[in-house]
C-alpha cells in the first residue's frame, strides 16, 4: 500500500447517497474505493458502469450478510475505514414486509461489525489507530416531534416504522461493539436527502415524475408532515467530515435546516414544473394534488439540531434549498431515460405501505 493512499470500503455504493459519496471519492487522486453493493431493485446500474472506467474503483457485487465475502474482501483490500452505507431504505416497503430490512439493516450491520472488529485487530500502530467504522443512519430513530424543538444527539430513541426499528437497532449494535470490544465507530444520523438520481419511490422524484405526466399527486394524510430537506452532496461531505474529523465513539445531526411540510413541498415542485414546462398545460400542476389515506404511524416531524456537526466537524450543508429543488426538477427533466427504464423494470409507481 502507497503511504499516502486512503483506502474506503464502501457499502451500498450502488445507492442514491452511496453512489454521489463514491462520486466524490473518485474525485481525490489518494482514494481508492472498494463498493460492495447487492445491487437491489435500488441501485444504480448506471453509476456504477460509470465509477468502473475510474482507476482507483473496485467492485464487489454481494451481499453485507455474507461474512465469508466481508471477511475476504477486508483480507485483499486492507481498508483504512469502513463506510456503511448498505440498507433497505423505504419506509413504505418495511410497512408491507419487513422481514428484508431486519435481515440487511440489522444481521448485515452485525456482520460487518463481525468481520470489521476481527480485522482491526489485526492491525497494528498507526493503522489500527487511524481506522474507523462510518455507520450512516437517520434521524427516524429519534421518533416524531411536535410543532417545537429539535432532535439532538442525545435524544431518545423511540422509532415507530419498521424501518427506523431496523435502523435503530443498527445503530445500538454498533454503539455494543465500540463499547464492549473498542471497535472505533462513527455514527451520523442524516433528514431527508434530496437531489439527482433518487429511486423513484421517494416523495420529490415520485412527485415530479407523476406532475411532469399530468398524474395525480397522492399527498398522504393533510400533507402536514414536516421533513427537514438536506441536498444528497450536503450529507456526502458531511460523511467525509465525520470519518475524517469525528471523535471515536461520538454521533453526530447532519440535516438541511430546511423544514417544510410535505404538501408544501409538493406545491414548490408544482411551482417549478409550471416554469419549466410553461404552455404545455393550460391549468397549474398544483390542481393535480390529491389527498390519500395517511402512512400508518406516519411521525409528524423531523428536524434536527446540527450544532454539534458544525463545531466539532467544521462542516455545514451548503446548497441552498430553492436552488437544489429546481436543479432535481431539471435533472429528471433532463433524465427520462434513467426513471422510465425503473417504471418499466422495477416500480410501476403504486402506493406502497398502507399496512
Ligand atoms: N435517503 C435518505 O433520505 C436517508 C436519510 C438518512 C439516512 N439514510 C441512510 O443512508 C443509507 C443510504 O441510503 P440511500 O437512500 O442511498 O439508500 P438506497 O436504497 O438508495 O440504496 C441502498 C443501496 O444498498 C444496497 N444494498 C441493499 N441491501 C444490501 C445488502 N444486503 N448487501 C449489500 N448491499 C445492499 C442496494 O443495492 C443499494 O445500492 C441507508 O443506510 C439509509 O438508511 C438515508
Amino acid at each position: 500500500m502507497k503511504q499516502d493512499e486512503k483506502r474506503l470500503l464502501i457499502t451500498g455504493g450502488a445507492g442514491f447517497i452511496g453512489s454521489t459519496l463514491v462520486e466524490m471519492l473518485l474525485a481525490r487522486p489518494e482514494a481508492r474505493v472498494l463498493n460492495l453493493d447487492k445491487v437491489t431493485y435500488a441501485a444504480n446500474p448506471e453509476a456504477l458502469e460509470r465509477f468502473a472506467l475510474a482507476d482507483n474503483y473496485r467492485f464487489a457485487k454481494g451481499d453485507i450478510c455474507d461474512r465469508p465475502l466481508v471477511e475476504r474482501l477486508l483480507a485483499e483490500f486492507r481498508p483504512q475505514g469502513i463506510m456503511h452505507l448498505a440498507a433497505e431504505s423505504h419506509v413504505d416497503r418495511s410497512i408491507d414486509n419487513a422481514a428484508g430490512f431486519l435481515q440487511t439493516n440489522i444481521m448485515g450491520t452485525h456482520v460487518l461489525l463481525e468481520a470489521a472488529l476481527a480485522y482491526w485487530r489485526g492491525l497494528e500502530g498507526a493503522e489500527r489507530e487511524a481506522f474507523r467504522f462510518l455507520h450512516v443512519s437517520t434521524d427516524e430513530v429519534y421518533g416524531s416531534l411536535g410543532p417545537e424543538g429539535l432532535f439532538r444527539e442525545d435524544s431518545p430513541y423511540l422509532p415507530n416504522s419498521p424501518y427506523s426499528a431496523s435502523k435503530a437497532s443498527s445503530d445500538l449494535l454498533v454503539r455494543a461493539w465500540h463499547q464492549t470490544y473498542g471497535l472505533p465507530t462513527v455514527v451520523c444520523h442524516a433528514s431527508n436527502n434530496y437531489g439527482p438520481r433518487q429511486f423513484p419511490e421517494k416523495l420529490i422524484p415520485l412527485m415530479i415524475i407523476k406532475a411532469q405526466g399530468g398524474q395525480n399527486l397522492p399527498v398522504y394524510g393533510k400533507g402536514d408532515n414536516v421533513r427537514d430537506w438536506m441536498h444528497v452532496s450536503d450529507h456526502a461531505r458531511g460523511l467525509l467530515a465525520a470519518l475524517e474529523r469525528g471523535q471515536v465513539g461520538q454521533t453526530y445531526n447532519l440535516g438541511g435546516g430546511v423544514e417544510l411540510n410535505n404538501l408544501e413541498l409538493v406545491r414548490r415542485i408544482c411551482r417549478l414544473l409550471d416554469q419549466e414546462l410553461a404552455g404545455s398545460r393550460q391549468e397549474p400542476h398544483e390542481e393535480l394534488i390529491s389527498f390519500v389515506p395517511d402512512r400508518p404511524g406516519h411521525d409528524q416531524r423531523y428536524a434536527l439540531d446540527i450544532a454539534k456537526a458544525r463545531r466539532d466537524l467544521g462542516w455545514t450543508p451548503q446548497v441552498k434549498f430553492d436552488q437544489g429543488l429546481a436543479d432535481t426538477v431539471r435533472w429528471y427533466l433532463d433524465n427520462r431515460d434513467w426513471w422510465e427504464r425503473i417504471l418499466k423494470e422495477s416500480y410501476d409507481g403504486v402506493r406502497l405501505g398502507l399496512a
